[in-house]
């Protein structure tokens, strides 16, 4: 098979977050909490919840439907799909029930799981098949929803996250837009931040234990967490930078994996970039794991803020450990 070799355009980005939200006030019934230590320590005001109603899936691919209309292509012109989620409704991925719902009949789907990483890595992934010239227009989408797997008896964390869906269309195209990246993994932090499956021996026949159980609530030592992100996402932004020959100076917006004000402030200041770029749309979201860099840059677009051309640098951090930074131009 002989392939040209293609760039990589962003050409069109959606996102759905369920109806029922839920603000700090209201969380302060729950646990033991009050807006000004939740507002103070993250920045975080609201956040939308899934209902029993709701679905992953269904999300999903609400938001991927209106990237597609931005872009101005059919289901049919698809010829991948990459979810990036840690909550799949089902452990054997929802992407195909996706591609199902949309009637992107033509679209192979997968699932792709790296927690807050997950969209950056889905989308250095998903140029990798525009770049060979293999596919021509791919659906990214990173959606989560973490409100099922949060133990809402726990202060420490059920007050940092919310649930939402965000896509991109990604296109084959001659310049690339894609310019520059960096991906990275430390397994040995691993218990920084888990959702773990945890199983207890049930004796299937003499001598054959297997371990069955159920996927546990999310863990978190915060402030490790806090540190991690705020050393390693200015070095891996300032990695991508220096591939794409490019230097803080030529970054039009910092659109970071929405977790907590404090660290957007933070990697913003460690790598001198004013306040006025920095995206941030986490007071009403909170912290939407996969989803949240295509949900911010899906209202950001929208709003008039980004345009076509703006140089975004672009990073995700979290469970794995795992944090990648991309930087790319917005738009065809
Ligand atoms: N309301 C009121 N008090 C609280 C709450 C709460 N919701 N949670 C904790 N506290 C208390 C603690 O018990 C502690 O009390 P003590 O001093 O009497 O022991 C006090 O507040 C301070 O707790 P810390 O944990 O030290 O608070 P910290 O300033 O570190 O803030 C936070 C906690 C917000 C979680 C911070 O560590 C953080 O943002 N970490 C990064 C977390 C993150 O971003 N995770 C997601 C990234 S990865 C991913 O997206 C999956």
């Amino acid at each position: 098979m002989k392939h040209t070799v293609a760039g990589v355009a962003i050409t069109g980005c959606g996102s759905a977050t369920p109806g029922a939200c839920l603000d700090n006030q209201g969380l302060s019934q729950i646990v033991e909490t009050s807006d000004g230590w939740i507002a103070t320590r993250t920045g975080i005001k609201c956040r939308r919840l899934a209902g029993a109603e709701d679905s992953l899936s269904a999300l999903a691919a609400e938001a991927g439907q209106k990237a597609l209309a931005m872009a101005g292509l059919e289901p049919g012109d698809i010829d991948m799909i990459v979810l990036a989620t840690s909550t799949a409704d089902d452990l054997f991925g929802s992407a195909s029930k996706i591609q199902g719902l949309l009637g992107a009949s033509r679209a192979v789907a997968f699932d792709l799981t790296a927690a807050c990483s997950g969209f950056v890595f889905g989308l250095v992934t998903a140029s990798q098949f525009l770049r060979t010239g293999i596919y021509q227009n791919v659906l990214l989408i990173g959606a989560d929803i973490l409100s099922r797997w949060v133990d809402w008896s726990d202060r420490t964390t059920c007050v940092l996250f919310g649930d939402g869906a965000g896509a991109v269309v990604l296109q084959a195209s001659k310049r690339d837009r894609l310019l520059g990246f960096e991906l990275r993994s430390d397994g040995t932090q691993n218990a920084c931040l888990q959702l773990a499956y945890r199983g207890g021996p049930q004796e299937l026949a003499a001598g054959v234990k297997i371990g069955k159980g159920t996927y546990e609530p999310i863990q978190m030592m915060g402030q490790e967490v806090y540190k991690f992100a705020v050393r390693r996402v200015p070095e891996v932004i300032e990695k991508a930078l220096h591939r794409a020959e490019l230097t803080v100076d030529d970054v039009d917006w910092l659109l970071l994996h929405q977790a907590n004000q404090r660290i957007l402030d933070a990697v913003a200041q460690r790598l001198n970039i004013p306040s006025e770029k920095v995206i941030s749309n986490l007071a009403k979201y909170g912290n939407t794991s996969a989803a949240s860099i295509p949900l911010a840059l899906d209202e950001a677009v929208r709003g008039g803020k980004v345009e076509v051309g703006d140089v975004i640098a672009a990073a995700g951090f979290g469970a794995g450990l795992s944090w990648g930074a991309a930087i790319f131009e917005w738009g065809r």
